[in-house]
């Protein structure tokens, strides 16, 4: 489809808990399931500065170093998705932060149980995702 006003661009990271459990395919289908094209796409561990920098605006919550822990721990999958409204659809499709309140229909909903260990990341605002893109892809 031709881009249009509403075509934006988001990051996606598929977490080291995602990885490990072999849901790859699950999340990126998902996706793609939605409309949403993928426009990058790369498999890497996350250096510990990149994601300190990354997660900057947790520094003072008391779960930082555990969230950072796990970020850093195991390859993730890093990916620019594009779309009509992507950083709101990709933000739906993945569900509220804590799989205990993520609905059924979600991937955080359907495949997670943990609030650390909750599968996904996804760009929450347009300045979120113009920030978090330059830092992983460059752009
Ligand atoms: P993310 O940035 O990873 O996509 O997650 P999110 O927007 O849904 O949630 P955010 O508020 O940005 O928090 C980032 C990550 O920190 C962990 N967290 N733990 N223990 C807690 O109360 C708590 N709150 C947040 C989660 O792993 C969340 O994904
Ligand atoms: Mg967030």
């Amino acid at each position: 489809m031709a881009p249009t006003d509403a075509t934006e661009t988001t990051l996606l990271i598929v977490k080291p808990d995602g990885v490990r459990r072999h849901l790859i395919g699950e999340v990126l289908r998902r996706v793609e399931e939605a409309g949403l094209t993928i426009r990058d796409l790369r498999m890497e561990t996350i250096p510990r500065e990149r994601a300190e920098e990354h997660y900057g605006e947790h520094r003072d919550k008391p779960f930082y170093g555990e969230l950072v822990d796990f970020i850093t721990g195991g390859p993730v999958v890093l990916a620019k998705v594009e779309g009509d409204h992507a950083i709101a659809l990709w933000r739906e499709l993945l569900g509220p932060t804590d799989p205990a309140d993520a609905p059924a229909g979600t991937i955080r909903g359907d495949l997670a149980t943990e609030i650390t260990e909750n599968l996904v990341h996804g760009s929450d605002s347009a300045e979120s995702a113009a920030r978090e893109l330059k830092l992983f892809f460059g752009d």
